[in-house]
């Protein structure tokens, strides 16, 4: 079958380095993709003069599909995070986002698989803002009856497909009756209309953060919006070995961006210390939504093989620094290719 085309983003930080290791690996897998490179964040700031230059736009428009390194946003001053900008261009409504104890990798819990979908486009997230005298500034949470609907509908869905049994979703809402009030309302709803075969539970989000850290094997799906689900994410990266191992994606009707839950890691970057197993569990996700898109089977069985070859090397004590081993991006990329 003809390779698919898909934009690769490298970003910013870590997103170079982890994003040529795992170009690395997919082509050794036989993935049949035919990546074009195009820049977003800092990097595309110094070499275009713009954030997220259209070429990269037209680029995602086109393939509808992307894989995306991390991009480095500004802390309380500049431009507004790329990453935002993104999924709102492309309506990517649903993150996903995987976690799951790995072989190898020694954690307090043995048994957490989880996957968290968080809302993507509203809420606080956002970061719609004023000023609105010197001294008083706002920050506005929205939420809309359509967009609570669809990303409650979305989970229930992937509930079904994927075979799992039980949602919880984490709020607010005896504090944020409106906005919070909307979200589980939609969920009630969407829950009521046809999924009586999946569980449904609501938690307030501060006693489920505590559940999670005492015992994270009592949940099986998370479904949150748009500032829960990115505090919650890492909360949860936290406790299957850390931002290295946790991938995402972000979906719509029309197209995808996958991308590691981690950021560009400016601590650490250049030096080759970066995991870029988060980022190759994201192109193992988009190897699969492409077999779902397209029934091509060699995606399948790029996939099939890559996941097959970490969890290998993983167990054979093949790891990098922030798993408490010695190898370098590069040097863990080799051994997976080795184990393919
Ligand atoms: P971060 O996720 O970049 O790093 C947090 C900690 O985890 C650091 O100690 C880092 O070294 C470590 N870490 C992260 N990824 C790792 C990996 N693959 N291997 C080994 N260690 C890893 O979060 P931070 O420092 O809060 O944010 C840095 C920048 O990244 C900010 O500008 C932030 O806005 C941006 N960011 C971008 C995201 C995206 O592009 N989707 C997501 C999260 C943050």
């Amino acid at each position: 079958m003809a390779r698919h085309p898909a934009v690769l983003i490298p970003g910013d930080g870590i997103g170079p380095e982890v994003t040529e290791a795992v170009v690395r690996i997919l082509e050794a897998a036989g993935a049949t993709i035919a990546w074009e490179e195009q820049p977003a964040g800092l990097a595309a700031l110094e070499q275009t003069g713009e954030v997220l230059p259209s070429r990269t736009l037209d680029a995602i428009s086109r393939t509808k599909l992307a894989l995306k390194g991390p991009c480095t946003t500004p802390v309380g001053e500049g431009f507004s995070s790329v990453n935002v900008q993104l999924r709102k261009a492309f309506n990517l409504y649903a993150a996903v986002r995987p976690v799951r104890s790995l072989p190898g990798v020694e954690t307090r819990f043995r048994d957490v698989d989880l996957v968290i979908i968080r809302e993507n486009t509203e809420g606080l997230y956002s970061g719609v803002e004023n000023e609105i005298t010197p001294g008083v500034v706002m920050s506005m949470k929205v939420a809309t009856t359509r967009g609570c609907e669809r990303i409650a509908r979305w989970a229930f869905n992937y509930a079904r497909q994927r075979d799992r049994r039980r949602i919880t979703v984490f709020h607010k809402a005896n504090i944020m009756k409106l906005t919070d009030g909307l979200f589980i309302r939609c969920a009630r709803e969407a829950h009521a209309e046809g999924y009586s075969d999946i569980a449904y539970e609501e938690a307030i989000i501060d006693a489920g953060c505590m559940r999670l850290v005492q015992d994270p094997g009592q949940f099986d799906m998370l479904l949150l919006e748009n500032l829960y689900g990115d505090v919650v994410s890492d909360l949860c990266a936290g406790l299957v070995g850390g931002l290295g191992v946790v991938p995402g994606a972000n979906i719509g009707d029309d197209g995808a961006i996958f991308e590691a839950v981690h950021g560009s890691a400016p601590d650490i970057a250049g030096k080759g210390l970066a995991n870029p197993l988060a980022l190759l569990m994201s192109a193992v996700m988009l190897l699969n939504y492409l077999v779902e898109q397209t029934g091509d089977e060699a995606c399948r069985t790029a996939a099939t093989r890559i996941k097959a070859a970490y969890d290998l090397a993983l167990e054979q004590g093949e790891k990098t620094r922030d798993l408490g081993g010695q190898l370098s991006t590069n040097e863990f990329a080799d051994a997976v290719i080795a184990r393919l």
